[in-house]
């Protein structure tokens, strides 16, 4: 399928963005730069959940007015947006016009699918989760209910529509049954299966004992669940109610990628609720891992949020990027520490690509007037090396198939080890003096593996990337997947421009 629709979260505007907001982001813009380099058609969302509980106590904390309040908040996540540099193809509030008319068209459609009733809800609720939980869900500390997970739990009594949830369940099995890659890693998908398979209750969707949210047409004093409001921000971003053929064939490739605390929403209410109004369901839902600060969880009361923008502007951006996407695999926990970014960086970047890719122009520069001086494009004569370089794209992309962004870098630098080997072995420096024939055509050979390397990184470290590719002259029309391949090499002759320090070393 040549289109595919990729979706953070839309976050919670009750705070400032935090690393776990920037990693969320950081995937879904590396998986669609790496659709797009293999010539797919990329819709790419991001946006801000502006409605609810939590969003109106922090207005008020704020002593704000909700929509002044929230017009602020929301552009510092706009800002992160441009800071990490991500091409969305948009990004949502939901509390502008087209979310609105979008989500009380679905909460029409619930209705007319006979799926909501009006009832008393009696139960508990966190409004740091935005979410509703069942006794048997919560654990007692000092007397008091909380969530696994530690948010504190209150006790709710009102008046409330709910959504026919508990009818659901043994379609919901059948689909996960059907659709083994629907929920993803794995894991979850187990933990997802349990979960249904241990009972659903209907789901309350409607607030009454509060104003900020989306009012019920038909009953004003109800306010739609903040959940149901921002799960729709997915349709409303491609056009809903009103969705053209064309981006119809987007929404069957949809990915949703979110954290794993976030997983009931997508993959069980979600889900119901578009069977439930006889709606396609998206492609996939991925859930990562948490990112605790130096082995600790972050959390506002213990004042340890990690701000991106800091990190970014003390250690680069392709930097902060390559380590959130490196260190750990999708899907797991990750330990953030300033120390284990910069050994990463430092060991990965500095001296394994950058040192060689530097060393090695540098010296053509001096010796060969920065000009390659080999033609390496006879098929039949390719050395190993530059095979495997071509041969390499196709391991990366099974490996992001799998949403194995970190196995697929680590398969792209035991590349770029391969290159230092080759350096190493056949020391052109030394060879210039005896043989400077053989060096010209190492040299020349690994400027076209650079060319290769620089196209690969694209997806991951945009700007390094660049650079290489900048340097290497490469034409911006001839920087695809495509052109992984030897027609594309570069040709004897061809100049090269000055060569660019691509990632100073951290001394921290
Ligand atoms: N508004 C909801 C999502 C609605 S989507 C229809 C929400 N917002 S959030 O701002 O609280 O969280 C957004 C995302 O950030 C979630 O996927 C969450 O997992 C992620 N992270 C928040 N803290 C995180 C870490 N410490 N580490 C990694 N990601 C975490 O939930």
């Amino acid at each position: 399928m040549n289109k595919i629709y990729i979706t953070t979260p839309i976050f919670y505007v009750n705070d400032l963005p935090h690393i776990g907001h920037a990693y969320t982001t950081i995937i879904c813009d590396t998986i669609a730069r790496f659709n797009r380099l293999q010539g797919k058609n990329v819709l790419f969302t991001t946006g801000t959940d502006e409605h609810g509980l939590k969003v109106e106590k922090a207005a008020k904390e704020s002593q704000k007015d909700p929509t002044d309040f929230v017009d602020e908040v929301s552009l510092n996540f706009k800002n992160l947006s441009k800071k990490l540099e991500v091409k969305n193809t948009d990004f949502i509030r939901t509390t502008e016009l087209r979310h609105k008319k979008s989500a009380e068209f679905f909460w029409k459609k619930l209705i007319d699918s006979n799926q909501i009733y009006l009832g008393n809800y009696k139960g508990w609720y966190s409004v740091k989760d935005e979410s509703f939980y069942q006794e048997k869900e919560l654990i007692k500390k000092n007397n008091l209910y909380e969530t696994l997970d530690g948010s504190p739990v209150e006790w709710v009594e009102e008046k409330s529509y709910f959504f026919k949830l508990s009818q659901w369940e043994s379609r919901l099995l059948e689909f996960y049954e059907k659709n083994p890659d629907f929920i993803r890693p794995e894991s979850r998908m187990n933990e997802v299966k349990s979960f249904v398979k241990s009972g659903l209750k209907d789901l309350s969707v409607s607030r009454t004992s509060f104003n900020w949210g989306i009012k019920i047409p038909e009953s004003p004093d109800h306010i739609m669940y903040v959940w149901i409001d921002a799960l729709t921000n997915y349709l409303t971003s491609i056009g809903y109610p009103k969705i053209e053929n064309d981006k119809m064939n987007f929404w069957k490739n949809c990915i949703h990628v979110i954290g794993k605390d976030i997983l009931k929403f997508h993959a069980i209410y979600w889900p119901a609720m578009l069977m439930s109004i006889n709606f396609p369901l998206p492609k996939s839902i991925f859930a990562h891992g948490w990112w605790t600060n130096e082995g600790k969880k972050i959390s506002k009361s213990l004042g340890n949020s990690i701000d991106p923008n800091k990190m970014i502007d003390e250690f680069g951006l392709d930097q902060f990027k390559y380590f959130l996407l490196r260190e750990v695999p999708l899907g797991n926990d990750g330990d953030f520490s300033e120390k284990a970014l910069v050994s990463r960086v430092n060991s990965d970047l500095s001296n394994n690509l950058g040192n060689l890719v530097q060393r090695v122009i540098k010296f053509f520069d001096k010796n060969f007037n920065n000009t390659v001086t080999h033609s390496l494009c006879k098929e039949k004569n390719i050395s190993k090396i530059q095979k495997k370089g071509y041969e390499l794209i196709n391991i990366v992309k099974k490996k992001m198939e799998k949403f194995e962004i970190s196995k697929a870098l680590e398969e792209i630098f035991f590349y770029v080890d391969d290159l230092n080997k080759f350096v190493d072995e056949s020391q052109p420096w030394k060879s210039f003096k005896t043989n400077p024939e053989k060096a010209a055509k190492d040299l020349s050979l690994l400027i076209e593996c650079f060319r290769i390397i620089g196209i690969i990184l694209q997806p991951y470290i945009p700007n390094a990337a660049k650079k290489i590719l900048d340097t290497l002259e490469v034409k911006e029309s001839e920087r695809n997947f495509i052109n992984l391949c030897v027609k594309f090499s570069l040709r004897k002759d061809h100049k090269l421009n000055e060569p660019n320090q691509l990632f100073p070393r951290h001394e921290k």
